[in-house]
């Protein structure tokens, strides 16, 4: 069977939760002015340098990003997720990410331990590889290359 060059690159889901399909225009002084259609091309770019190949999914809604974790079996090795809000409230992602068992990094733009007692826990940090926070939209950045590391040397 002939191999195309891209046959062993590494599939990561990106997953993007609510609020998040505002960036741009939503709190700038907390999130920053950069889009997510900015940050979902940075992605491909960095992606491409640590051959990988993201894709990429936003929702409003709890139940979609839990199907989207549970149909990434058999198709991504990784998982990239900022859950916005959700990771403060839902039992139900952290539950999809530890059934699923892919490795998946938290990522968030703000340092969340610097602001509301309520963002200061995760329901998703126990089940994931590690966390990074507050780096704007480099979070996605140093995720993605910590995941990816994180994949290539286990
Ligand atoms: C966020 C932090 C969350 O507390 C917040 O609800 C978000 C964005 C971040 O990327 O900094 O929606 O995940």
């Amino acid at each position: 069977m002939v191999q195309t060059a891209q046959s062993h690159w590494i599939s990561v889901l990106v997953l993007h939760g609510p609020n998040l399909n505002l960036l741009g225009r939503r709190e700038p002084g907390i999130y920053g002015t950069v889009t997510l259609d900015e940050i979902d091309r940075l992605l491909a770019v960095e992606a491409e340098k640590l051959e990988a190949k993201v894709s990429t999914l936003q929702s409003n809604h709890e139940g979609v990003l839990v199907d989207a974790i549970h149909e990434a079996l058999g198709q991504y090795q990784g998982i990239l997720i900022n859950a916005g809000a959700y990771t403060h409230t839902s039992v139900a992602i952290r539950d999809a990410i530890a059934a699923v068992n892919i490795p998946t990094v938290e990522v968030h733009l703000s340092n969340i331990y610097q602001r509301e007692t309520f963002r200061h826990h995760s329901f998703i940090a126990p089940v994931a590889v590690g966390q990074i926070s507050g780096f704007g939209a480099n979070s996605y950045l140093l995720g993605l290359q910590a995941l990816i590391h994180h994949l290539k040397n286990r």
